[in-house]
């Protein structure tokens, strides 16, 4: 799998960041249906554990800037996580939306025929059983897809346990400033990509990384002149808050 995805890289140059970037509330429905919208084929949101285990999308490790609710995300069980609205800070229009749980995301991602990057983001302390069972959450729900769900994360650890959960799965190692020890962690982690944040890049560091094989993926990017360097540079996948200033074209 990780061989054949180098080669051929099946996932869009633009990925909708948490859903659909920041004109919908992040990591809600509404906001993959405004990546549809604008015509986007892929996107990029946040998985965590609830109490009870249920793999859900949030960015925070608490619930508080996202949703009516307070407190601690991984206090709560996804019945208690299904009573908030996650919709109503982001305007009138979204009240109501709920959080989603990773099956509500896979589902209607098969069958709008969109891509996704799940980003394993583990509350505090939570690290190795949240790349596990997201990693077997996210083959059980793409089971028999054409292309499978992309993971990510900043935390090796998370990163490790999905590569012994379910090794066939895609990963990419998640980083704000590139680490110089970059090529290990790529290999050890037996990653198809890395992903970091495109203030640290350089065309340098974009040709090494590059040339060593693997795909390479910048978030968050919303200035369509910087889109346009970075893919000058090799950039293969850009994740964007701005679909509407990035639009789909390939
Ligand atoms: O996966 C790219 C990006 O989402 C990482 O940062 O904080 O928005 O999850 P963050
Ligand atoms: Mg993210």
């Amino acid at each position: 799998m990780s061989q054949h995805l180098k080669q051929s890289w099946p996932y869009p140059e633009l990925v909708a960041h948490r859903g659909g970037g920041t004109l919908a509330p992040e990591n809600t429905l509404a906001g993959f249906r405004e990546g549809i919208r604008y015509g986007y084929r892929a996107a990029e949101c946040d998985v965590k554990l609830s109490a009870d285990n249920v793999c859900f999308l949030l960015h925070d490790d608490t619930v508080d800037r996202t949703s009516n609710g307070q407190g601690e995300a991984k206090l709560k069980t996804m019945a208690e996580l299904s009573m908030l609205d996650a919709g109503g800070w982001k305007g009138a229009a979204f009240a109501g939306e709920a959080l989603p749980t990773l099956a509500n995301v896979a589902a209607y991602c098969r069958a709008q025929d969109m891509l996704l990057n799940i980003e394993i983001k583990p509350c505090p302390g939570r690290f190795e059983e949240t790349g596990r069972l997201v990693a077997q959450e996210a083959a059980r729900l793409w089971a028999g897809a054409a292309v499978p769900p992309l993971l990510s994360s900043f935390e090796i650890d998370a990163l490790r346990a999905a590569q012994a959960a379910e090794p066939a799965l895609p990963r990419a190692f998640l980083c704000e400033d590139i680490p110089a020890n970059w090529r290990e962690i790529l290999r050890e982690l037996d990653c198809v990509a890395l992903h970091c944040d495109h203030h640290a890049l350089t065309a340098e560091l974009a040709r090494d990384i590059k040339q060593a094989g693997y795909q390479l993926l910048c978030y968050t990017v919303n200035d369509p002149a910087d889109a346009e360097r970075l893919l000058a540079w090799g950039v293969d996948g850009l994740c964007t808050d701005r679909l509407d200033l990035l639009p789909a074209r390939r």
